[in-house]
């Protein structure tokens, strides 16, 4: 039966992947020496996938993991699993490198605070930053919002991203300008979810409630939808930065888990999630190219590893993004979150 399964996951998996281009972390990660690297919510599934493999084979300097506060054991725990798994199967330090140091960084992408908190905790400590993977993310049927009153999955996956993003800029910036060698990227991880936003992409007048008149699905997409805009303007705003949006794939991950207790429905269907999902380390590939291949054109939304294109028509509205740009600096203007240094184009 499990031979059935894995058989029609490969042939569901590889026509979905028709044309993909091949990524090897092993073969096409190149060297990171002396690189910081930020991921969020790599304390979950692929984020912590994506520290492993960086550190296994490019060894940057340090990764920050920014993840929600936990005890000291707790983030103990994190850090040496990373460690412990970055030296397991295959991984290439045989003494060439020095080991990566892996750090935990409290941040709830929940409360502007937290995200100031981290940014600053950052910024005291480094004074680059290479690689800043925007990872972490919730799907949740329940209704919600933010501390500062915003629908919970586009205050937490899109906003407290576009924040912290913002807040980060300064070390990216001058990264890229005082590098011979830069490489300065921003990896976007959005979702084939942005295609179920609800009609027009982004309800701009909803944005500060808890949009209970659409589904969890739409909530999910519409931020998800904005993360797409995020990479464009980025780009195109900042073109010393290379930025890609990636959609990973559909991958059993702690998002499923935490969803499956919510819906009812997730978990009767559950025992069908095998036949159409692909294992982390699958999924991880996007967020890995991403975050280093030379082939990336920034600003640009991939799905799967290395294909552009697939993103929907309010995806690709320049004038949908530029809005949404606008939008973004106003909030936070008015919440006194940028000052005149972060203040953007
Ligand atoms: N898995 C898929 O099929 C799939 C498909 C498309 C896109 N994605 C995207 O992939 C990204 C990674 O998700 P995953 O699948 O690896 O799920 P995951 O295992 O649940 O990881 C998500 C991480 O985000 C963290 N997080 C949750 N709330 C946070 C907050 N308020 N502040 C900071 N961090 C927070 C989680 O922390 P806790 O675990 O402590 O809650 C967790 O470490 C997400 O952006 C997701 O939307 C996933």
């Amino acid at each position: 039966m499990s031979q059935l399964m894995d058989a029609a996951r490969v042939t569901l998996f590889g026509s979905r992947n028709a044309g993909k281009r091949s990524f090897e972390p092993a073969r096409d990660i190149p060297s990171l020496s002396g690189k910081v690297v930020l991921i969020t919510g790599a304390a979950g599934d692929l984020g912590r996938q994506t520290a492993v493999e960086l550190a296994r084979y490019g060894h940057p300097a340090r990764i920050y993991i920014a993840d929600l506060p936990r005890d000291a054991d707790a983030k103990q725990g994190v850090i040496e699993r990373i460690q412990c798994e970055t030296q397991s199967d295959g991984g290439s330090n045989d003494g060439k490198y020095e080991a990566t140091e892996v750090r935990f960084i409290d941040l709830d992408l929940t409360v502007f605070e937290s995200v100031q908190k981290c940014a600053a905790e950052f910024l005291a400590r480094e004074q680059r930053l290479d690689i800043l993977v925007l990872n972490a993310g919730i799907i949740s049927a329940k209704i919600g919002t933010t501390r500062e009153g915003y629908e919970k999955h586009f205050g937490l996956n899109y906003l407290g991203h576009a924040l912290l993003l913002r807040l980060l800029l300064p070390p990216m910036l001058s990264t890229a300008q005082q590098h011979t060698s830069a490489d300065v990227r921003v990896v976007v991880v959005s979702s084939e979810g942005h295609a179920i936003a609800p009609a027009g992409g982004i309800q701009f007048d909803k944005l500060k409630t808890n949009c209970a008149d659409i589904s969890y699905a739409q909530r999910y997409g519409q931020s998800k939808l904005a993360l797409i805009g995020l990479a464009r303007e980025l780009a195109q705003r900042y073109p010393s930065l290379t930025t890609a949006a990636v959609h990973p794939g559909r991958i059993i991950t702690g998002m499923a888990t935490a969803l499956s207790k919510e819906s009812l429905l997730v978990r009767l269907t559950a025992p069908l999630a095998p036949l159409v999902c692909v294992p982390v380390s699958i999924g991880v590939k996007n967020h890995l190219w991403a975050a280093t291949s030379p082939d990336v054109t920034s600003g640009k939304y991939y799905e799967p590893v290395g294909l552009p294109g697939k993103e929907t028509n309010d995806a690709k509205d320049p004038d949908l993004s530029r809005r949404l740009w606008e939008w973004t600096e106003q909030e936070f203007k008015s919440a006194g979150l940028l000052g005149e240094q972060t203040s953007l184009h």
